[in-house]
């Protein structure tokens, strides 16, 4: 991406070692963003596969330019036998977050981040569906390495002979009593030296994001990455899987089956099963289970479904685009199909154009690009190509395993954007520079505490992630799930291996039996409850992710966007925003009690109006007719009457609720919900504000931009 701002450069000589020296250069390429090169730079780095921030860049030249950070001058390099190796310190204040989608840590100072995409996170070394060499410090800003080969991190992990913090750690002196005592004791030390390692590498390229906040740093992020991406509204509803054997008359049984209930439903996925070959995959029907596809898909597209097929990469040999893919493979199969060079235009050809033509015009609205990360943790299996793999692009395995999940979203985005049609497609793996994208990472891990902290981090980082529902042990358990995936960017229950809805029976093998809960009815009604939360949500929703791209302030949140004075959301990684006005607190493992806090101000109970004075934390119970959701004062929060289904047709009847005493005004986002003209001004906001001072409390709507379709109606007006 070269830059059209002033490009300021200084050349800082470094000696790097008895025997070498080597030049850093410092290159500002917008308001708050610096690169810094040392050596001489390498081809496939990462912003050559980065969206250019068209719309972005009127949003990235205005954040006000901040300072630089103390780390641009500070950073040094030198050339290892392992790889570049960057350093700098870091004062003891600070903490460290970021790198990806990191699952089981939310702070990361003192931790070993060793980034590789991988389908789990293998004891908490950095591995993950999305791990990116990107992180933020608490001091408000961000150090970003342009790299997809392999890196390794030490953000104050280790402590160096010649460090210049030369405090003794006396509690290691003494021997311990028991081998928890020992290791938990040694786990304790820490540093204030960071240091990075390209694996391999020569050279490294660095980008310094400035703040002065958490927020700005991450805003910067994704505008610079193009801005975030804005779902159709269809996607902003519920999603549903059906059960990888199913075939048509099964599909059609769980279509009716909500329409039937009346409980809203937008998408519904297809899993393996589709297709006549599915690991590799043949991208082609299978005419046993779906013998008129086109009939299928339109019907699907009468009963107001879309359509959302599962599929990976790998493509079988008996694919219609296996002879065209064969020159833009890689030098290894995965089980038995090839692996299409994503980062070859040719590639991307063959491969959308398929699919474009097959499916897309044929109204199959999205698809779930699975197994796209790896498993190092599996030995014995051909889940994923080698590190010593080749592919035409010149990409190494390494460097293609951390770029595959991006690429191949790119490759169909691209599509679905040529046909001017918007879409949200769910991944397994994604990378540097993806808000632009609209996917949703979704996961085989299941840990419910898990889920919460890697929506936090997604935050971070530019993507969203989908803490999707299976199966599960308790009625308990079960709703808070679907609590949590309510309060994500994606609404989704992923019954891939349940013959029947999980809240007719949670239990995988009873499920499978047909054998319902008891209590099935009443679980049926809880959801069905649930999911019409959701759709009242979808306006409010809507305008957190119009934010998204157009100011880059990510929907869902750590604490420390919103609040950078309050010391104690530092480490807090069970409760995040979701937008500007509402907190949730998830309530795991079937609790009916946590402690929740609240920042300075006064929130409300979602369910109760309760209110309570911020600045300090409560034990709060909620019976699980209640949804952990907390209101900031001052808010207007629009709440839509639940529709069944989202057609372009559809028009939102909403309620404004009052919270406290609104000053502000809040913005609503409209367009057509569908496609990418909102790009070229097809849009406009509408705005309600809350007038209090008068002798009646009133409303206000006002509109902003040019005149679109309304999809809002605003009906009443209720002070909570
Ligand atoms: C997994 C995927 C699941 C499901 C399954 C079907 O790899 O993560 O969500 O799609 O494949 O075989």
């Amino acid at each position: 991406m070269k830059s059209k701002t002033t490009t300021i450069s200084i050349i800082i000589l470094l000696t790097v070692s008895a025997f070498s020296v080597s030049a850093q250069k410092i290159e500002k390429v917008y308001p708050g963003i610096w690169k810094i090169s040392y050596g001489e730079p390498e081809s496939l780095a990462p912003t050559e596969f980065k969206e250019k921030p068209v719309a972005a860049e009127t949003a990235l030249q205005t954040l006000s330019d901040a300072p630089a950070p103390d780390c641009l001058n500070a950073i040094h390099f030198r050339q290892t036998v392992r790889g570049a190796v960057a350093a700098y310190t870091i004062d003891d204040a600070e903490k460290i977050y970021g790198f990806g989608l990191q699952c089981n840590s939310f702070q990361q100072r003192g931790m070993r981040r060793e980034l590789r995409i991988n389908d789990r996170e293998v004891g908490d070394i950095g591995f993950g569906h999305a791990s990116m060499p990107f992180f933020i410090s608490s001091k408000g800003y961000g150090v970003l390495v342009n790299t997809a080969r392999y890196t390794t991190f030490l953000p104050a992990s280790q402590r160096k002979l010649n460090s210049s913090d030369q405090t003794t750690d006396d509690n290691s002196r003494h021997a311990a009593t028991s081998p928890e005592e020992l290791y938990q004791r040694l786990t304790q030390g820490n540093s204030s030296d960071v240091e990075f390692v390209v694996d391999g590498a020569q050279c490294m390229e660095v980008y310094i994001i400035a703040g002065p906040s958490v927020k700005e740093v991450v805003q910067r992020y994704n505008l610079f990455s193009g801005g975030g991406a804005i779902p159709p509204l269809w996607a902003m509803g519920f999603k549903y899987r059906i059960k990888n054997t199913s075939d048509e008359q099964q599909a059609l049984t769980m279509m009716n089956y909500f329409r039937d209930n009346h409980m809203p439903c937008d998408m519904l996925g297809l899993e393996p099963g589709w297709q006549t070959a599915s690991y590799s995959c043949s991208y082609a029907w299978n005419r046993e289970k779906f013998p008129d596809p086109d009939r299928f898909v339109q019907t699907t597209q009468e009963m107001h479904y879309k359509l959302n097929l599962w599929e990976h990469a790998y493509v079988h040999p008996s694919s219609p685009i296996f002879n065209d893919m064969v020159p833009y493979s890689g030098d290894y199969t995965v089980w038995r199909g090839l692996v299409p060079d994503f980062a070859s235009p040719e590639a991307r050809k063959v491969f959308a154009n398929y699919h474009e033509k097959t499916f897309v015009e044929k109204g199959v609205a999205a698809f779930k690009l699975d197994e796209c990360d790896n498993s190092f943790q599996v030995a014995a299996a051909d889940l994923s190509f080698p590190d010593i793999a080749q592919f035409p692009s010149g990409m190494d395995g390494v460097r293609y395993r951390q770029l595959f999940g991006l690429t191949y979203q790119q490759t169909l985005w691209d599509m679905f954007r040529k046909n001017n049609r918007r879409t949200l497609l769910d991944v397994r793996a994604s990378y540097l520079f993806a808000s632009p994208y609209s996917c949703a990472i979704y996961t085989d891990m299941y840990a419910h505490r898990d889920y919460v902290r890697m929506i936090i981090n997604s935050g971070f980082c530019g993507l969203n992630f989908t803490p999707e529902v299976r199966d599960t042990h308790s009625d308990a358990d079960y709703i808070r799930r679907v609590q949590t995936t309510l309060m994500s960017a994606q609404m989704k229950i992923d019954a891939w291996y349940l013959t029947n809805p999980p809240w007719l029976q949670y239990n995988t093998k009873k499920n499978n039996r047909n054998e319902f809960l008891p209590n099935h009815k009443e679980l049926e009604q809880k959801t069905k409850t649930l999911i019409e939360l959701r759709m009242s949500l979808i306006p409010y929703l809507y305008a957190a992710f119009a934010r998204y791209h157009f100011e880059g302030i990510p929907p869902f949140r750590s604490m420390i966007l919103d609040y950078p004075d309050d010391e104690k959301v530092l480490t807090i990684d069970d409760q995040y925003m979701m937008g500007d006005n509402l907190m949730c607190a998830p309530f795991l493992d079937g609790a009916s009690t946590r402690e929740v806090y609240f920042p300075q101000g006064t929130w409300y109970d979602f369910n109760t109006n309760k209110s309570y004075e911020g600045g300090q934390s409560y034990k709060i119970s909620m019976s699980l007719d209640e949804v952990p959701l907390f209101v900031k004062g001052g808010t207007i929060l629009p709440l839509a009457k639940p529709v069944q289904y989202i057609t372009p047709e559809t028009v939102f009847e909403i309620t404004c609720c009052i919270y406290g005493n609104p000053t502000q005004p809040v913005r609503l986002f409209e367009d057509d919900g569908s496609t990418f003209d909102f790009e070229q001004g097809a849009y406009r906001w509408v705005e309600l504000s809350w007038d209090a001072n008068k002798k009646k409390n009133k409303g206000k709507v006002t509109t902003i931009g040019k005149s679109t379709k309304p999809i809002y109606k605003i009906t009443d007006w209720i002070v909570k």
